[in-house]
């Protein structure tokens, strides 16, 4: 089954591995949206079976709630859950203050939700995801239907007096239609390549009126597990100032897989 894998999806698979020991009895637990979160879930899933961890999930999508309840996680709501003690998350890029972008999965308002009504944020990633300046990745933007195309250029307008690259913006699609998120709203992919100031950014953004949400994730994240191909894991914790290293023997493991990807 392992060999099966892109050395990506090992990564991947490595570092939701390593951070699910991060996650505890009686823990209630945001679980990302993603690939990478995906294997966090089968992960924890796989725990709840085998070692009987009891935690209660809170799904930051529709399909991570899906998954979550098919691995046998006790799944309850933000709501219910009121304050959480730990979420787990993927991201579309990382930078050496563990800022992020997330969103390219198109769940960042209840990722962001959900990651900021927790004692602890961890993004496990690939090293693919670590950028020296975030923006390579398009942005994401929440935006409501109503007047979308008004909330586009005043978004636009604003764009023309910050420090970007690029200032391209994109409607994302489904197909034909325009992509609708979870909470019924639309998406604007924001191309600018390198973001000078992401705080500045994120600020301006939400002042648009149309914005629900945008895609960068500042001092919100408190650690991110790296994966690599070969089981090299990478835990970096940006309040304590430390990096860890570790190695997970997977390769050897293939029941491991199999399992998980039942
Ligand atoms: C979902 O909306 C995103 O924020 C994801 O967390 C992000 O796109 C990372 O996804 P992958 O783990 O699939 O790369």
């Amino acid at each position: 089954m392992t060999g099966e894998l892109s050395p990506i999806d090992k990564a991947k698979f490595v570092a939701a591995k390593r951070a699910a020991e991060f996650v505890e009895d009686g823990m209630r637990v945001g679980l990302g949206t993603g690939s990478t979160a995906a294997w966090l879930v089968r992960c924890l899933g796989d725990m709840v079976e085998k070692d009987g961890l009891k935690i209660k999930g809170v799904p930051t999508s529709a399909r991570t709630a899906e998954l979550a309840r098919d691995v046998g996680i006790d799944v309850i709501s933000l709501d219910e859950a009121k304050w959480l003690d730990l979420t787990i998350d993927g991201a579309d890029e990382f930078d050496g203050e563990l800022n992020l972008i997330k969103g390219g999965g198109g769940a960042l308002l209840q990722e962001k939700i959900v990651a900021t009504a927790s004692d602890q944020m961890v993004v496990i990633a690939d090293l693919g995801k670590q950028v020296e300046r975030l923006g390579a990745f398009p942005l994401p933007v929440e935006i409501i239907p109503f007047g979308w195309q008004t909330t586009k250029t005043i978004i636009e307008e604003a764009l023309v007096s910050m420090d970007v690259l690029g200032r391209n913006t994109t409607l994302r699609m489904n197909g034909s239609v325009p992509y609708i998120t979870d909470e019924g709203n639309h998406i604007l992919d924001l191309h600018l390549g390198r973001i000078g100031n992401a705080r500045q950014m994120s600020f301006v953004l939400n002042q648009v009126p149309g914005v629900v949400e945008n895609g960068l994730f500042i001092d919100i994240c408190d650690q991110v597990v790296i994966g690599h191909g070969d089981g090299r894991v990478e835990i970096r914790d940006i309040n304590a100032g430390t990096v860890e290293v570790d190695r997970l023997d997977f390769v050897e493991d293939d029941n491991l897989f199999t399992d998980l990807m039942d």
